[in-house]
């Protein structure tokens, strides 16, 4: 039974007016039912309290409500109070007609929001299973019960100042990101973080180098701005610069992702990210550093970021809670050179004013008190196992058919798939079977497409990964002996 809170319709209720009170009630819910405002199933409010809201009697509430009881609008449940019946008959449920001719409740067609599940293989998951949740639920609880009510109120478009503090701290140290809070920006993930990006430095018709293949949200946020983006090749030291710089076209912006680069894996050489940051210096373009799973490394050391090599502030640092706790938190941070702090924070607090404040409260004690870095900790051993199971079972079951590029970092890995096997059609068998593989080819936004695989390794546990692993042979090797 959906027991919606009852909430009070608005009502177009005069007192002073000479149609009689019950009158005005029964025509006021009628319509708000037959326009929609009010769904089937929804809970009404009590008669008591309708009465007390429109400061009247309770009698010509009753009546209303009876009138409209008896009319089959509504329906009483003992013990439960009225609600707007469920089946409401069809020659009640037309829709009311305006003076012109046309349909006063229009059918939204809205595109239905299809989720690609937490099945293994998909990418940017995290281990939500091994979340410390009963944690976090303390900490929301803690928050949620004793907000003071100052708090309650409209807060710094930049970021609580203790969370900006606290985000500050941990970027210097874990990813020697160099930056004061007061750089510190907190926003909704790093989609939006791109976003700010497109509409702070770009206008349409400029042009901005991403890379191929690369992350298709970035290609996405970049272009909102009407900028033209130019795909540059990546090799196995990162983006190639030298296309960079030798482009006749000059480009404002350039999107990298130095530490693992989304889809390959590839880690930037030192000798490419100092080839980048000279040419942005020369140019003075911007670099968007996307620093969004450089936590986990698993044989080498991780490398610092690259925002830490710059001297002449031209990168602009992205970074993001999605992977290291989870997706639905919506909350990510950028690090922004000083001179353009201030046109940041006014951008920000123009497109939706600022993050909100209970979560970045419940963050805020959850990185101070240390649970952060002890679950960071337990996640690298969670995913070096995960890891592992995925290398080992793609070599079992898929063995040269689908090797696996740079599988020394991160949270997914991808493969280059045999010539004549199209990896958009592996996609769509493997989901039929469950396993949300992503199509390399979809990441490239250029003339020359490589058909493969992203495989997510961080959000199933080893065995999971294992049964997928041979289903995903299975797939693949059905499309090769057709
Ligand atoms: C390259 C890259 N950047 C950023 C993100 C995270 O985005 P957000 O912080 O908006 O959840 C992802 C997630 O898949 C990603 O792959």
């Amino acid at each position: 039974m959906r027991t919606a809170a009852a909430i009070f319709p608005y009502l177009a209720f005069d007192p002073r007016s000479r149609v009689p009170f019950y009158k005005q009630i029964y025509d006021g819910y009628r319509e708000a039912i037959l326009a929609g405002r009010l769904r089937r199933g929804q809970r009404l409010p009590s008669t008591r309290a309708l009465a007390a809201e429109l400061k009247i009697s309770r009698l010509p509430v009753l009546n209303a409500f009876e009138q409209l009881l008896h009319e089959g609008y509504l329906e009483g449940k003992a013990g439960a109070g009225t609600f707007v019946r469920d089946s409401i008959p069809d020659e009640l449920s037309k829709p009311l007609v305006v003076k012109d001719g046309r349909t006063k409740v229009r059918r939204i067609a809205a595109a239905a929001f299809v989720s690609e599940g937490i099945g293994p293989f998909r990418v940017s998951l995290p281990a939500l299973d091994r979340f410390p949740r009963e944690i976090w639920g303390r900490l929301v609880a803690r928050h949620g019960k004793r907000l003071p009510i100052e708090l309650m109120a409209y807060g710094d478009p930049a970021g609580h100042a203790p969370l900006r503090e606290a985000i500050a701290s941990y970027v210097r140290a874990a990813r020697a990101v160099n930056c004061e809070a007061a750089q510190v920006l907190i926003v909704s993930g790093s989609q939006m973080a791109l976003q700010l990006c497109a509409l702070a430095l770009l206008k349409p018709g400029d042009s901005v180098f991403i890379e191929d293949p690369g992350y298709p949200g970035a290609r996405d946020a970049l272009q909102v701005s009407g900028a033209k983006v130019i795909p540059v090749q990546v090799d196995s030291e990162g983006i190639d610069v030298a296309r960079i710089a030798s482009q006749r076209k000059r480009a404002r912006v350039a999107y990298v992702t130095p530490s693992h680069q989304y889809p390959l894996g590839v880690s930037m050489t030192a000798s490419r990210r100092l080839e980048l940051l000279d040419w942005a210096r020369r140019t003075q373009s911007w670099i968007l550093e996307d620093d969004y799973d450089s936590e986990y490394r698993y044989a080498s050391r991780p490398l610092g970021a690259l925002q830490g090599m710059d001297t002449s502030d031209r990168v602009i640092y992205i970074g993001t809670f999605s992977k290291v706790l989870f997706p639905a938190l919506r909350v990510g941070y950028m690090i922004i050179p000083p001179d353009l702090v201030g046109s940041f924070v006014r951008l920000r607090e123009s497109l939706d004013i600022f993050s909100p404040t209970l979560y970045q409260l419940v963050l805020t004690d959850f990185l101070n008190e240390g649970h952060f870095a002890r679950h960071l900790r337990r996640m690298r051993s969670v995913y070096h196992g995960r890891r592992d199971a995925m290398v080992h079972s793609l070599e079992k079951h898929l063995g040269s058919t689908l090797e696996p590029y740079n599988t020394d970092a991160g949270l997914h890995l991808s493969g280059f798939l045999p010539r004549g096997i199209e990896d958009r059609e592996v996609v769509r068998r493997a989901a039929q079977a469950g396993v949300v593989a992503t199509a390399l080819s979809s990441c490239y936004a250029g003339e020359h497409r490589r058909s493969g695989l992203i495989l997510g390794f961080g959000g199933a546990s080893e065995r999971r990964i294992q049964a997928a692993a041979s289903m995903l042979a299975r797939v693949i090797e059905s499309l090769r002996f057709r």
